[in-house]
Order: structure tokens, then C-alpha cells, then sequence
């Protein structure tokens, strides 16, 4: 048994072919126009739709796109007593799966409901499988269990399926293309062409024909007519790497693209037409180059339809473990040698930095040390290059957020606190050679608090000293 929605404003063919569904074993919930059938496509959860065309407050259309917006796996089958050829491209253009032409038979409607019911139930069994590969295999290699990253990844899950444009912020190296990516392929069209251009690889001219294609004779040396990215990325991802060094009159192009999906070659009058999902990237603050006048703001709002933050590295370093292990296992791959592991000092340190780089400079260090370290295990003298974060008061903040986060909401607070305050007298202990009054003046407290304090958590100072 399915769950069909019916959407027609007669009421009389509600009735007929709702009765017929309703033998057939179908439950079948009727919507009377678009507006009832919008809020229940919003609120319910459907196998199929089946929909008329031209209705008193709009058309049949208008229900096609709002299925595929709201789960790109649900069939819409379209009725319409005037069918066209262009009619017919148009509702498959949108997404429908079929189209019947009024009068139809009973077996015509029962034959394309078992269809498109066996189809939606493959795509939706596809996607589960798919869904638990990707959570398997920590999703598009973005690896990480921070609060932040598990934002990261819901949020991607939750933009993917739907055509908006996205814009992906964060400084260098901390994996911007890695989340285009993973929107592309959690997209409803992952089969289509991903393509991707870096706009400051290029100089405004060769970005616009890049971007836009030419005509043959637009400019010396084109001899030949070609068309742009935005052509071969037709129903498919195009992603816009740096879109902040865009000239201000390609950003008028790319404007048009995004309000009506008119592509204008160079040297071209006539427009053509593309579908095209646009993804961009920048690590530059684009509000701020609006202020300057350097990026146009009705851009800056159809981009930022929906805005995704890539953290820091700095921010979420308890994903350093593991993104340090994915990263030696792939570089061992590409070196072609055996992994190395890193030692629980080497880790210690690495986890002191503040990688300014983020991931990619992490990828670098992990590579050049695979390479250089002369023993299997890669220990803190491999990583000579890094010296520790001198502005820890950058970090704890996000830090502790993300820690928060990971605790579980029913703990004992008191054990808990104690815990961190252990390692942190601990920790001062150690670094202070075992001297208590360095510890104390290192953590802010009196010697008599010091000394309280480990007796309390059951510390004993492996030194006990006099006034040194
Ligand atoms: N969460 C992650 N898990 C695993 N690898 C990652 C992750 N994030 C980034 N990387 C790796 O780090 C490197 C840099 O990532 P990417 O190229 O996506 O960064 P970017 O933000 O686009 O950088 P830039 O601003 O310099 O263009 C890549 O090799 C990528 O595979
Ligand atoms: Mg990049």
C-alpha cells in the first residue's frame, strides 16, 4: 500500500479517481487546489502525487517543482486535458515522471502508479543504503566527530538535496572543497557533471569566456566558438572557487545566471538557458567587500541563501587524532610505503599549533615527516618546524564549546570537573619539573590552595620542595 496525494480542483474527478486508488489498496489523502497540496507535500510524507494541470489558482507545474524541492525521490505524475509536446517537456524538465492525457483508463492510471510507486521505493531503499555507506565511511572523507563538524555534516545533509546556492566560507586549507564536493554528491543529481573554476586563476577575460564561453571572433584568437562552464555543468554542481576576485562586471553576469539561468556567451546577443546548481567558495569576508564596493550586495544575498561556515582547525583540534591518522594512511598511499603512526608526544605537540594552514598545512607536515622520520614511529623531533600556539587565548573558546558538546548531559558534575581540574594540576606539575610553588604561581593559586588541592584529588607531588 502507498500513500498518494491527489491534487485536482474538480471535485467530481477527486471522487472517481480517488475511489479507484482507494480499491487499488492505496490510502488517499485529496487537496482540492496548490495551496492545500503545497502544505501537505510540506508536511506529509508521500510515495506519490498525482496532480491536474491547470487548476483555479495556478498550475499543476508549480506542485511538480515543489515535490522536487521538498524530496527529490517523490514521483509526480501530471493530468491534463491539454497536452502539448512542450507541455510534456516542460513537466519532465521540472522533474514530473510521467504525464497522462485526459480521458484515461483505470488501467493506465493503476499501471503508471505501480511505476512510479516501485520506482520511489527503489530511489528511497538506494538512498538509506547509500546513507549508511556514507556515514560508514565518514561521509566524502570529511573526517571529524567535533560538535563542529557534526554541524558541518548535518547541515550538508540537510542543503544537499535542494537547489540552493550555497556559500562556503573559512580560511585556507580547512576543506571548502571538500564540502562543495560532498554537497554535489549528496545532491539529487550526483550523477551529473561536478565542475569547478577558481576565479583568481585567471585574468578577467579569459574568466568571463572560461565562465560564460564565446562566440567564434569575439576576441583575437577565438577562432572557434566554445561554450563555458556553465553550459557543460547543465543539471549539474558548478563550484566558484575564490568568487570574491571576481571583476564587478562578470559579477553582473553571474547575477543574471542566478536570477533567471540566462548564460550570455562573449560575443553573443541571445541567451541561452541553464540549469545549473552554483556553489561558491571564499576565504575573504564578503560583507566587507561590499562595504568596500568591490562586491555587488544583491549578489552577496542570492549567494548567501544559505551560508556554510568551514571551522578553523584551531577550533575543533580533538579531531586531530583522527584526521592525523586519514591523512598518514593517505600519504602512505601516495608515497607508496607503509604508514606510520605518530607518537603520543609528536601528537602532543601537533595538538599545541596553531595550524594557520588548517588541514592542508597538517597534510604537509604529516607528509614531509612520513618521508623524513627515520624510525616507524614519527615523534615529536620529525615536527621541527612547529612551534607551539603563542596565542592560546584564541582557541580555548571553541575549544571548550566543542569538548562541552561531546560530554554526555547526564554526568556528575562534581567528578567531572574534578577530572579537568586533575589534568590541569597535573599538567602544571609536570612543567613546573615537580616544583609545587612554580605550579601554583603557573595556576594562579596560593601553595597552601596547591597543596590542598592534591591532596583533595589524591595528587601527590613527585617533589616536594621548599621555597624554591
Ligand atoms: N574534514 C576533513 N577530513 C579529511 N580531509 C580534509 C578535511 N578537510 C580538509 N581536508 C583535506 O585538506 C586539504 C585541503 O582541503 P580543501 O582543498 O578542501 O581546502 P580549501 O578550504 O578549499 O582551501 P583553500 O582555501 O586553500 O582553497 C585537502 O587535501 C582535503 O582533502
Ligand atoms: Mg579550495
Amino acid at each position: 500500500m502507498s500513500r498518494l496525494l491527489l491534487v485536482d480542483d474538480e471535485a467530481g474527478i477527486r471522487r472517481i479517481l480517488g475511489s479507484l486508488l482507494r480499491s487499488a489498496g492505496h490510502e488517499v489523502v485529496e487537496a482540492p487546489g496548490l495551496t492545500k497540496a503545497a502544505a501537505e507535500i510540506a508536511a506529509g510524507v508521500f510515495d506519490l502525487v498525482l496532480t491536474d494541470q491547470k487548476m483555479h489558482d495556478g498550475d499543476g507545474l508549480a506542485v511538480v517543482a515543489a515535490c522536487r524541492e521538498a524530496d527529490p525521490t517523490l514521483p509526480v505524475v501530471m493530468l491534463t486535458a491539454f497536452a502539448t509536446v512542450e507541455l510534456a517537456v516542460e513537466a519532465m524538465r521540472l522533474g514530473a515522471f510521467d504525464v497522462l492525457t485526459k480521458p484515461f483508463q483505470p488501467e493506465q492510471v493503476e499501471a503508471v502508479v505501480r511505476r512510479a510507486t516501485e520506482r520511489t521505493a527503489l530511489l528511497r531503499e538506494n538512498a538509506l543504503l547509500r546513507e549508511e555507506l556514507q556515514r560508514q565511511t565518514g561521509e566524502h572523507g570529511l573526517i571529524g566527530e567535533s560538535a563542529p563538524m557534526r554541524a558541518l555534516r548535518e547541515m550538508i545533509a540537510r542543503v544537499a538535496p535542494t537547489h540552493a546556492t550555497v556559500l562556503i566560507t573559512g580560511e585556507t586549507g580547512t576543506g571548502k572543497e571538500l564540502v562543495a564536493r560532498a554537497l554535489h554528491a549528496s545532491s539529487s543529481r550526483p550523477e551529473q557533471p561536478f565542475l569547478e573554476v577558481n576565479c583568481a586563476a585567471f585574468t578577467e577575460t579569459l574568466l568571463d569566456s572560461q565562465l560564460f564561453g564565446h562566440e567564434r571572433g569575439a576576441f583575437t584568437g577565438a577562432d572557434r566558438s566554445r561554450q563555458g562552464v556553465f553550459e557543460a555543468a547543465h543539471r549539474g554542481t558548478l563550484f566558484l572557487d575564490e568568487a570574491g576576485e571576481m571583476s564587478l562586471p562578470l559579477q553582473a553576469k553571474l547575477l543574471r545566471v542566478l536570477m533567471n539561468g540566462d548564460v550570455v556567451r562573449v560575443g553573443a546577443t541571445t541567451p541561452r538557458n541553464v540549469d545549473v546548481r552554483i556553489l561558491v567558495a571564499t576565504h575573504r569576508d564578503l560583507l566587507e567587500r561590499v562595504k568596500q564596493g568591490l562586491f555587488r550586495e544583491d549578489l552577496y544575498y542570492r549567494l548567501a541563501v544559505v551560508p556554510i561556515h568551514v571551522p578553523p582547525l584551531r577550533e575543533r583540534r580533538q579531531d586531530l587524532p583522527a584526521l592525523a591518522e586519514h591523512l598518514l594512511a593517505r600519504v602512505a598511499r601516495d608515497l607508496r610505503m607503509p604508514p606510520r603512526t605518530l607518537s603520543p608526544a609528536a601528537l602532543r605537540k601537533l595538538s599545541q599549533y596553531a595550524f594557520p594552514g588548517n588541514i592542508r598545512e597538517l597534510r604537509n607536515l604529516v607528509e614531509r615527516a612520513s618521508i623524513l622520520a627515520r624510525h616507524e614511529t614519527i615523534g615529536p623531533a620529525d615536527l621541527p618546524e612547529l612551534t607551539p600556539d603563542d596565542a592560546p587565548a584564541a582557541a580555548p573558546a571553541g575549544d571548550v564549546e566543542s569538548w562541552v558538546a561531546t560530554l554526555d548531559e547526564r554526568l556528575d558534575l562534581r567528578e567531572t570537573l574534578a577530572g579537568v581540574e586533575r589534568r590541569l594540576v597535573a599538567r602544571a606539575l609536570e612543567s613546573a619539573g615537580g616544583v609545587q610553588a612554580e605550579a601554583a604561581r603557573r595556576l594562579g593559586l596560593s601553595r597552601s590552595d596547591l597543596s590542598y588541592k592534591l591532596r583533595r584529588l589524591g595528587l601527590t607531588a613527585s617533589r616536594d620542595d621548599g621555597d624554591v
